[in-house]
C-alpha cells in the first residue's frame, strides 16, 4: 500500500509539474503520457481529447508504435470512444489472443499486451481519455487507480487552462503517407526498404528521422523528396493524390517545393560559392537574394571562393545556403553533418536551425544520432524500414546546446 501511494504521489508530482511547465496542450499531454508510462512500465500509449464540435476525440499524444496523432475518433466508437462517453475506464487482458499486437509488435515477437483505457473526467464532464499498453504483464488494480487519478488530475489541468490544438495537430499537413512500402530487386531478393508507413508532415515542423544504418532513412526521405517513388501505397501533397506521379510531375515538385542539403555537399566544382547560389534561384520562383542567402550562412566573404578552396564546414554552410535560396517550403537534410568533425558539424547544426526558421521552411532531417534529434519538434524512431514510434519533443534545443 506504502508503495502505491509514492508512486502515485511521485507520478502526479511529475505530471502537474510538466503541466505547469508546457507552452501547449500537446507539449503538457505528451510528457504526461511519457511520465505515466515510465511509472507503469508501459512501452506504448496515447492521449485522445475531445476536438472542438465534441463528437470526435483527437489524437494529441502519443508513445510507442502508433502514428495516429492528428487522427480523429468518432465519441463512442472503439474503446478510446466509449471511455469517453461513459467516463469509466476499459481495460483488457491480453491473454492467449494475439489479436491486440499491431504489424511492428508481432514481427518483433513480443508478447501479448494487457491494454487500459482511463477517462479524462473532471466533475463537469469527460474531455477525453489516456490510453495505456504493455506487454508480459498485466495492469495491477494499483496500476490502475494510479492511472485513473493521473487522468483526472490531467482533466482539472485541461478544463482549467483550456485546451490549444497545437498547430501541429490540426493543420493540415504538407505530405501524408499511408501504408508506404519500397522494395528494391536484388538479384533474385527482394529488400523491403520501408515497410507499410504511415506519416504525416506538417507545415513549419521540424521533424527528425532517427535510426541506425540500414533502418530506411534515405529511402524514406527520397520517396518525400520525389527522388523516388514507392512500391505500395498512397503518398499525398496538400490533400491530393500524388502516389504515382509522371517524371515531370516529379521533377516540377522537387523543383518547385523541395530544398535539399546532402551528406557529400554535392557542389558544382566549377562555379563560386555565389554562383553555386545563384544557380539554383534561376530555377526557382521566388528566390532569396544570392548574396543574402550567403550572408545568412556567415560566407559573405568567401563568395567568389570555389568549392575546392573551402573547407567541408563551409561547403556544407553553401549548400544550406543554396537550399534556403529557393524559398522551398520543404527542405530535405540527410545526415547533413556526418562527413564533419564535432566542432564544424555543430557549427553547420546551427547554421541551418537558424537558416530554417528564418525561411519558414518545414526542415526534415535525417540522423542516426539520438542528439543531434533533439533540435527536432517531433522526432520519428524507424528500424528495418518501419516506424516505432513518433515522439512529440515538448523543449527542443538550439543546437548550440548539444554535445555527442
Ligand atoms: N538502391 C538500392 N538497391 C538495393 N537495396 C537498397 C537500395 N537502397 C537501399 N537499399 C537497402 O534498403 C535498406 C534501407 O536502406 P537506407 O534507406 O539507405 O537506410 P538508412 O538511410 O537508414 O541507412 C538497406 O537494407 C539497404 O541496403
Ligand atoms: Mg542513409
Amino acid at each position: 500500500m506504502k508503495d502505491y501511494e509514492s508512486l502515485f504521489v511521485q507520478t502526479a508530482w511529475k505530471i502537474m509539474e510538466e503541466l505547469h511547465r508546457a507552452s501547449s496542450t500537446a507539449e503538457g499531454l505528451s510528457a504526461c503520457l511519457n511520465s505515466l508510462c515510465e511509472a507503469l512500465s508501459c512501452d506504448q500509449g496515447s492521449v485522445w481529447v475531445s476536438d472542438s464540435s465534441g463528437d470526435h476525440l483527437l489524437s494529441m499524444a502519443e508513445r510507442g508504435s502508433a502514428y495516429h496523432i492528428g487522427m480523429r475518433i468518432e465519441k463512442g466508437k472503439g474503446a478510446a470512444g466509449r471511455a469517453a462517453i461513459s467516463g469509466e475506464p476499459i481495460y483488457i487482458n491480453g491473454g492467449e489472443d494475439r489479436g491486440l499486437l499491431t504489424d511492428v509488435e508481432r514481427d518483433a515477437g513480443l508478447p501479448e499486451k494487457a491494454l487500459l483505457w482511463v477517462p479524462l473526467r473532471t466533475r463537469h464532464g469527460v474531455l477525453g481519455c489516456v490510453q495505456l499498453g504493455r506487454h508480459d504483464t498485466d495492469f495491477t488494480p494499483d496500476d490502475r487507480r494510479i492511472a485513473a487519478r493521473c487522468g483526472s488530475i490531467i482533466a482539472l489541468d485541461l478544463e482549467e487552462k483550456g485546451i490549444d490544438f497545437l498547430p501541429d495537430v490540426l493543420r493540415r499537413p504538407l505530405l501524408s503517407f499511408r501504408n508506404v512500402t519500397r522494395e528494391y530487386e536484388n538479384g533474385d531478393r527482394t529488400i523491403r526498404a520501408l515497410n507499410r508507413v504511415s506519416l504525416d508532415i506538417y507545415e513549419k515542423e521540424l521533424l527528425a528521422i532517427l535510426g541506425e544504418s540500414g533502418s530506411g532513412k534515405s529511402t524514406l526521405l527520397n520517396l518525400i523528396g520525389c527522388m523516388d517513388r514507392p512500391t505500395e501505397g498512397q503518398i499525398l501533397v496538400d490533400g491530393k493524390d500524388f502516389s504515382a506521379p509522371t517524371e515531370d510531375e516529379m521533377t516540377e515538385y522537387r523543383r518547385s517545393t523541395i530544398g535539399f542539403v546532402f551528406q557529400s555537399y554535392n557542389l558544382m566544382p566549377t562555379l563560386t560559392a555565389l554562383e553555386n547560389i545563384r544557380f539554383i534561384g534561376e530555377i526557382s520562383d521566388k528566390p532569396m537574394d544570392a548574396e543574402e542567402a550567403l550572408s545568412l550562412v556567415g560566407l559573405s566573404e568567401r563568395a567568389n571562393h570555389f568549392p575546392s578552396a573551402l573547407s567541408g564546414g563551409q561547403q556544407q554552410r553553401v549548400a544550406i545556403a543554396r537550399a534556403i535560396a529557393k524559398s522551398p517550403r520543404l527542405i530535405l537534410a540527410d545526415e547533413p553533418t556526418a562527413a564533419l568533425d564535432y566542432e564544424t558539424g555543430k557549427e553547420v547544426l546551427q547554421v541551418l536551425q537558424a537558416a530554417v526558421k528564418k525561411s519558414g521552411a518545414t526542415l526534415v532531417i535525417v540522423t542516426h544520432n539520438t542528439e543531434i534529434a533533439k533540435i527536432a519538434n517531433r522526432v520519428i524512431r524507424m528500424k528495418d524500414g518501419k516506424i516505432l514510434g513518433v515522439h512529440i519533443n515538448p523543449n527542443p534545443l538550439p543546437a548550440s546546446e548539444l554535445s555527442w
